[in-house]
């Protein structure tokens, strides 16, 4: 903090060396007691006012620690997720018509316009989150090495990815590839050098498995983004065990970064900046609107309860960075809930809107951690 002490000696060094300065161009005696009496009745009227006008302190502050400005840049890391949505009827009817021959996400014959922003209140507008268009997303990725492992959710997180980078032609002669079902899928998207795996992951434990292969290798994707649950809540259906399972995979994350939480900066760092950590993410698990899963078994397995027991495991497993881990989340849960039932159809799978807004997070978040690698350097 900038204290009174090194105020008072500032504005004693001002009072004093000012006035001295301008007797050096041949002011009189009285016009120089003149100035060094506005200048210490100014700056003391200054050093009383400025704790009253929080951004001239914010401003103190910032200026004098760069940690100040660290913690400014996560806490809009913790605001990325606070989308708000407005889901209406599409008002014109004719792009009803038009549309319902190509989009059979709509129930009924009703057509709704899912319009998604950034909360616009004080924090989370101060953070200036953005849409990345598709030459923005590009030059972010540029180079990059981006994994995307999970269940069906992830692989419409790749999907919603691609749509971003790709042009319409490239993303039809894809798609045949991309949703073949439980497979892998990669692709280099040459103009930007940018390397995407998907791997097809649905259990918490072939995550782990993933890591291990990365430590074997020794390298390591820039990008990754992890997730999964609704396969084991199906068919193992015991979210002790789904605990269990994620302990396991924060060790392994932990274990393979080169610095972690848990080591602090007591651990093997070997100067920050030179030791690059990949970016981390995970996909948070979508509401399940259960009266619209289309099996029996779904319904009766996947209860809200269960779904509720599995979240807690999450939150215990200390994962998240939110609780202490390495993992970032993207918050499908409070989007899939906010954008709500009309956004899909099958109660677990949501429309397009919902993992394109998850997309423009996570290049967000990716956005605000280059920022702070930046200013570290
Ligand atoms: C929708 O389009 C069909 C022809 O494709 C037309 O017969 C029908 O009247 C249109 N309905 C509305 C509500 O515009
Ligand atoms: C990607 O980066 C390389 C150099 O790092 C640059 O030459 C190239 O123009 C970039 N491509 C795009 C599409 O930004
Ligand atoms: C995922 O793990 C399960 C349980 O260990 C295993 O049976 C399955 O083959 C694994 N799937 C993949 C794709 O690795
Ligand atoms: C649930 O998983 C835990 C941990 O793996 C295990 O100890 C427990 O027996 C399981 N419960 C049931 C009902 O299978």
């Amino acid at each position: 903090m900038f204290g009174g002490i090194q105020l008072g000696v500032l504005a004693a060094c001002v009072v004093l060396f000012v006035p001295m300065v301008m007797a050096g161009w041949h002011l009189s005696r009285n016009k120089v007691l003149f100035f060094s009496g506005a200048l210490f009745i100014t700056l003391a009227i200054g050093v009383h006012v400025t704790p009253y006008f929080p951004s001239v302190s914010d401003f103190v502050t910032s200026v004098q620690s760069v940690v100040v400005f660290d913690n400014r840049e996560d806490s809009c890391i913790n605001l990325v997720n606070e989308v708000v949505w407005d889901v209406k009827p599409s008002h014109s009817r004719v792009r009803l018509n038009i549309s319902n021959s190509n989009s059979n996400t709509e129930s009924g014959s009703m057509s709704y316009d899912k319009i998604w922003d950034w909360s616009r209140t004080g924090k989370v507008k101060a953070c200036e989150f953005q849409r990345l268009d598709r030459s923005d997303a590009s030059d972010l990725l540029n180079g990059s090495w981006v994994v995307i492992a999970g269940d069906s959710q992830a692989r419409l997180i790749v999907q919603s990815l691609l749509n971003l980078i790709l042009d319409s032609r490239q993303m039809e002669s894809i798609k045949g590839d991309l949703f073949k079902r439980h497979s892998d899928y990669e692709i280099v998207i040459e103009d930007i050098g940018m390397k995407l795996d998907f791997i097809w992951a649905p259990y918490v434990v072939n995550l782990t498995d993933l890591m291990m292969g990365f430590k074997q290798k020794r390298s390591y994707p820039d990008v990754l983004v992890m997730g999964a649950g609704l396969w084991h809540m199906l068919h193992i259906t015991n979210a002790s065990d789904y605990g269990v399972a994620l302990q396991s995979l924060r060790s392994s994350v932990v274990s393979l970064l080169p610095f972690s939480p848990e080591l602090g900066v007591d651990g093997p760092v070997t100067g920050a900046v030179s030791v690059r950590s990949p970016h981390l993410f995970w996909l948070g698990m979508p509401m399940l609107i259960n009266g619209m899963l289309n099996t029996e078994e779904k319904r009766e397995k996947m209860s809200d309860e269960m779904w509720h027991s599995y979240d807690r495991a999450l939150r215990n497993s200390r994962l998240l960075r939110r609780y202490g881990g390495p993992l970032l989340l993207l918050d499908i849960q409070s989007m899939s809930w906010n954008c709500g039932p009309r956004c899909t159809a099958d109660g677990m799978h949501y429309d397009g809107a919902v993992y394109e807004a998850a997309v423009h997070i996570l290049l967000n978040a990716l956005l605000i951690e280059s920022h702070q690698k930046l200013g570290a350097t």
